[in-house]
């Protein structure tokens, strides 16, 4: 709380118009429990000068809102679509619904469709190594055949893990596309450059730290290293694994016959909550080093003084995305769930002690709580740590865990912060503060120094769940049932 407070008091509006910002692109996802309206987030991206957005679906919500702004979009196919897509029929048909539909005079500004997000993954074992490639070829020769080509260009979302360089040789130029799926990676950015479309990748110099404890903290940021990585072929020495990341796809990518191929950042970030490394003052940081550096066009040594597209990771926070990655996943917001800023930005570049200019007009739900009844009887406080894990199943916990906000607690805070996340979630709903009697609801804020007990935002659309599950009993019975489905 006090934090916020100083920072709030300080915050100056931020300052529309800068050229870094108008070359900056922000990613805007939608894994809320309770989501902003479409229209306040545009705002939002108009209010700080922001051109370039991209999506992870084309839900025409947000399209909706884009139109007639100018705003650059990239719209995207989910994972689980791409094998439709290997069907040109149904890749024209949604060409057809999701993008010439808006493309009109006042329509959305549609600039890029992303086949797919991050598809050969390593962990996703690959699942969608037979299908990325056809579906990235139908929807651009749909894109083609309905006279958008020119201008919408269809390209692939990557991690950074489809290249690697050799253990015996860790430096950018030996930069190569993972072996099992070099062929591939050959014929897709060959297509890429055949079409006009840049490459796409994203690059998180917070997950080399993450769980990495002999990764060099200071490599991970812009302001300068003990440990410069120097690339022993080229005589280059980097001084931060941003540009070492870059340039080591910039290899692979000549590798692979097209090293002039145009690179979009697809997603760069920082997360501020769930793990030690993701603190607030970290992401600040980091964004202060990168955006400086977009700002002067700097480039990467490999390929100096150029302007390099990126899309930031990402807007606003996401309370149902899955934390298989780790507990930060929910955290990677430059804005809260409810759009408002958590440190000090400064798109322009100029370091300055800005933030961003937050979402408007943003309506919460009444200021009230659900916290731990501590007059429940000593018998029903052994049933604490199911009803803590219960409401954690349903929501957001992850800024109790080691490093995070509101780790350190006491059992009794843990409960209630648990509580009030799942009463939050419920919207209020009388039920979802019971607990087996454990629960009691409250206007008194139980926030401390570091951990917010957040009230969520008021939302009329169908973007939160309605009412809470019956019971735990129902649940975890479900719950079993649908292990006794997969033992079958
Ligand atoms: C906690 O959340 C409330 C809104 O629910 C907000 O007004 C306040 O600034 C937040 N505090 C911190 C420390 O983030
Ligand atoms: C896109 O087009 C398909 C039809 O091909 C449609 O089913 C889908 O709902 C549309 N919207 C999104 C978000 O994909
Ligand atoms: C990939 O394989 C690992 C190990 O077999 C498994 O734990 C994981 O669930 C798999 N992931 C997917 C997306 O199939
Ligand atoms: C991809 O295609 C190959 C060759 O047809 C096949 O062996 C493999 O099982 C397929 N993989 C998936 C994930 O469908
Ligand atoms: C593809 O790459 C070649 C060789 O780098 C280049 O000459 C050509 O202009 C590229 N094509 C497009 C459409 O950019
Ligand atoms: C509170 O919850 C966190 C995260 O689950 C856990 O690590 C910690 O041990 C808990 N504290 C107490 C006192 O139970
Ligand atoms: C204690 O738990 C029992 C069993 O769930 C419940 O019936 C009872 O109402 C609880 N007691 C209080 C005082 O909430």
């Amino acid at each position: 709380m006090a934090d916020s407070r100083l920072l709030a008091a300080v915050l100056l509006v931020a300052v529309v118009g800068f050229p870094a910002a108008e070359a900056l692109g922000v990613n805007w996802g939608t894994m809320a429990s309770h989501q902003l309206p479409p229209s306040t987030v545009v705002r939002m991206l108009q209010d700080n000068g922001i051109k370039k957005v991209k999506l992870f679906d084309a839900d025409s919500g947000p399209l909706e809102a884009l139109a007639g702004t100018g705003i650059e979009v990239m719209v995207a196919i989910p994972n689980v679509m791409l094998d439709m897509m290997t069907d040109y029929d149904t890749a024209r048909e949604w060409v057809h619904k999701n993008v010439s539909a808006y493309s009109f005079d006042g329509g959305v500004n549609i600039k890029y469709v992303a086949v797919g997000n991050e598809p050969f993954l390593s962990s996703l074992n690959g699942t969608f190594l037979n299908v990325t490639f056809p579906a990235l070829q139908n929807i651009q020769r749909a894109l083609n055949d309905a006279g958008l080509g020119d201008t919408i260009k269809a390209t692939v979302p990557l991690n950074a893990d489809v290249y690697e360089s050799p253990k015996d040789t860790p430096v950018p130029s030996a930069g190569r596309f993972r072996a099992e799926i070099n062929g591939l990676m050959t014929e897709i950015v060959q297509f890429l450059n055949q079409s006009g479309a840049p490459f796409t990748v994203n690059i998180y110099p917070y997950l080399s730290l993450y769980g990495n404890d002999d990764f060099p903290l200071d490599f991970a940021f812009f302001d300068g290293t003990t440990s410069p990585v120097v690339d022993t072929a080229t005589g280059i020495s980097y001084t931060n694994v941003f540009d070492a990341n870059f340039d080591t796809l910039v290899s692979a990518l000549a590798a692979a016959g097209v090293g002039g191929l145009p690179v979009v950042v697809g997603e760069v970030g920082w997360p501020t909550d769930g793990d030690k490394h993701a603190t607030a003052a970290y992401a600040q940081r980091f964004y202060a080093g990168l955006l400086k550096k977009l700002a002067a066009n700097a480039g990467t040594p490999l390929r100096a003084n150029q302007y390099v597209e990126v899309y930031l990771f990402s807007l606003i926070d996401e309370d149902v995305k899955s934390i298989a990655p780790g507990n930060f996943e929910r955290h990677w917001g430059m804005t809260r769930y409810d759009g408002q800023p958590k440190y000090y930005m400064d798109l322009s570049g100029q370091g300055r002690n800005t933030a961003l200019a937050g979402a408007r007009g943003v309506e919460y739900l009444p200021r009230e709580w659900c916290v731990l009844n501590t007059n429940s009887p000593p018998n029903n406080m052994t049933m604490l740590g199911d009803n803590i894990g219960y409401a954690c199943t349903y929501a957001d916990c992850t800024s109790l865990s080691y490093g995070s906000t509101c780790n350190g607690m006491d059992a009794a805070g843990n409960a209630s912060y648990a509580f009030n996340a799942y009463y939050q979630v419920f919207d209020h709903d009388e039920e979802a503060c019971g607990f087996e009697g454990l629960a009691v609801r409250t206007r008194l804020d139980p926030s401390t120094g570091t951990c917010n007990f957040t009230i969520q935002l008021e939302t009329t659309s169908a973007a939160g769940p309605s009412s809470p599950p019956a019971t735990a009993t129902a649940v975890l019975f479900s719950v079993l049932a649908a292990m006794a489905v997969t033992l079958i």
